[in-house]
């Protein structure tokens, strides 16, 4: 093909699909821009070493400080909220709201970190090859969706599956702190190094800090809610040995919820199974 042939309508699709993929917005520029007209030789270095230096992003030690929005009073209300929180950047790439998932009574909640392109599309957390992977992990120990809430720190999809960043997860950590009081679960289990980055804090990587339970306080709940970190079952896809680790977790998990009696009746008879075998 020669360089000013019209490019195949297949071909500029799926070449678009892989742009979006890796994460380019620049379609969604207010001003359209005709890269067609842009010079094609690299700029002489003296232009470059003239221009002022682009100033990095400020990179926050600890996660910075943002206004806690009004408290909402329902789930509806919560959701409502975000549907109308603009602050935050991931919303204008992303599809949805990614809210939640599982029951509004669970004494059970499970944080990830931001939704993935198919979880953007459903607009329902941990759908994609991770959330297959998650359902594993909990029929593992008797539980399912049914017994547990599933929220993201991060609602909406960062473009290109990057992590979210430290102001972003600050922009939305209000938010989950009023999900989390809602919800008033007994136990948390935090999917991964954002999860426990946005709610316990802390330098420690997730091989140090999974596996034992911390009381993590949340405004608007009396008391700190249990808390235990493990790996994100995106990790696991990818590191397949960790996952001797991860069950060891679940099985801390499960036990604990039996003994302090977290999982009621009809829940427990469903962990009942996995407990005798
Ligand atoms: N990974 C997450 O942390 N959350 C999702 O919803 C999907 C993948």
């Amino acid at each position: 093909m020669h360089p000013t042939d019209p490019i195949p309508p297949d071909l500029a699709l799926a070449w678009l699909a892989l742009q979006a993929e890796w994460g380019a917005v620049d379609g969604l520029a207010d001003t359209p821009q005709d890269h067609t007209k842009r010079p094609l030789r690299a700029e002489p270095a003296a232009v470059i070493a003239r221009r002022p230096a682009t100033p990095a992003p400020p990179r926050a030690a600890t996660l910075p400080i943002t206004a806690a929005p009004a408290a909402a009073q329902s789930l509806a209300g919560l959701r409502a909220a975000l549907e109308a929180f603009d602050d935050c950047a991931l919303k204008r790439t992303a599809t949805q709201l990614v809210f939640a998932d599982g029951s509004e009574t669970a004494r059970i909640m499970l944080i990830g970190e931001a939704p993935g392109g198919e979880e953007d599309r459903a607009g329902r957390p941990f759908v994609g090859p991770a959330g297959q992977l998650l359902d594993r992990m909990l029929a593992s120990i008797g539980l399912d969706r049914t017994l547990v809430r599933i929220v993201n720190v991060v609602p909406w999809r960062p473009p290109g599956n990057r992590n979210p960043s430290e102001a972003e997860i600050a922009q939305c950590l209000p938010f989950l702190h009023q999900h989390i009081a809602l919800i008033r679960p007994q136990r948390l289990l935090l999917l991964g190094a954002v999860a426990v980055r946005a709610l316990i804090g802390g330098k420690e990587g997730i091989s140090r800090v999974r596996g034992s339970w911390k009381p993590v306080a949340i405004p608007g709940l009396d008391q700190p809610v249990r808390a235990m970190a493990t790996y994100h079952p995106a990790f696991l896809l990818r590191q397949p040995a960790a996952k001797r680790l991860a069950w060891t977790d679940l099985l801390t998990l499960r036990q604990d919820c039996v003994e302090a009696g977290v999982l009621d009746d009809a829940a427990l008879q469903k962990t009942q199974s996995i407990t005798e075998s």
